[in-house]
């Protein structure tokens, strides 16, 4: 996988948003995989600015996301469905129909998984997934031990995760749902194109795990050294624990800069 080392969150922002950029000039349609949390907000920022500048056309562009929490009510500020029609739906211009997302209100759970896999492999597949990552190395809601080959599923949250996300709930663990739905780590590695960004010194061990670890369901990250297109974007905090950051760098440096990620 690429490493790339970016001196804070919005230059790592601004870096994935000219991918996310390069993709739709390239391929107008194209279909984004997006992740919630904190750390993508200065993606979507940034490539709303894009777009608004007219820098790249992002009419076209299909939206679909990663996971969602299970028996929110629709229309929950907090369901992932909210967060991703109000941070990157909204914000570049496009409509609901350009947007698809797991049911986490369906009454058959796993006949909402299997219909989500259905949907993404007929919308012809994620071309670029960014990804987050939890202080415990999971991805999507992907916990510790999860099947590297997983499909969407129905997942429970460790306790850690739901303390972690607490702050979006009015920092009530007991308000954070403790199932999920999750595209698999399987479904995850058939996007064409894995971005992960991690940003903050809480992140550094995962992401040192994630990078320079054993592939291991315990760190369910590290899965992302089994993709042949994969890149890593950190700042120096999240950087913290890697030995190579030196190579990394320098790699990075003498990169042919129309390259892109
Ligand atoms: C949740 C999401 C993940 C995200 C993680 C980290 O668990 N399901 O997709 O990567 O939070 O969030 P943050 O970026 O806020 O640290």
């Amino acid at each position: 996988m690429e490493v790339v080392i970016v001196p804070d969150a919005d230059a790592g922002g601004e870096i994935i948003a000219e991918a996310m950029a390069g993709l739709l000039r390239r391929k107008p349609e194209a279909l984004l995989g997006v992740a919630t949390g904190s750390t993508p907000l200065p993606v979507y920022r940034a490539l709303a600015a894009k777009a608004a500048a007219g820098d790249v056309d992002v009419s076209r562009a299909r939206i679909c996301q990663l996971d969602e929490y299970v028996g929110l009510p629709a229309g929950h500020p907090e369901s992932y469905r909210s967060v991703v029609l109000r941070e990157v739906v909204e914000p570049l211009g496009l409509d609901e129909a350009s947007f698809m997302g797991p049911d986490g209100s369906a009454g058959d759970v796993p006949a909402a998984c299997a219909r989500y896999e259905r949907e993404l492999a007929e919308a012809g597949g994620v071309d670029l997934q960014l990804l987050g990552i939890g202080t415990d190395g999971h991805i999507g809601f992907n916990e510790p031990c999860s099947s590297l080959a997983s499909r969407t599923r129905i997942k429970t949250l460790t306790r850690q995760t739901r303390a972690d996300n607490a702050r979006f709930f009015g920092g009530d663990i007991d308000q954070v749902p403790h199932h999920v739905i999750t595209q698999g780590i399987g479904t995850i590695l058939e996007a064409r194109h894995l971005v992960l960004l991690a940003t903050g010194e809480n992140k550094a061990e995962a992401v040192a795990q994630t990078v320079e670890g054993p592939l291991s369901a315990m760190v369910p990250a590290s899965a992302l050294q089994t993709h042949p297109h994969a890149t890593v974007v950190v700042d120096e905090a999240a950087a913290s624990g890697l030995k190579l950051a030196d190579y990394f760098r320098a790699t990075y440096e003498a990169k042919p800069h129309w390259q892109g990620l």
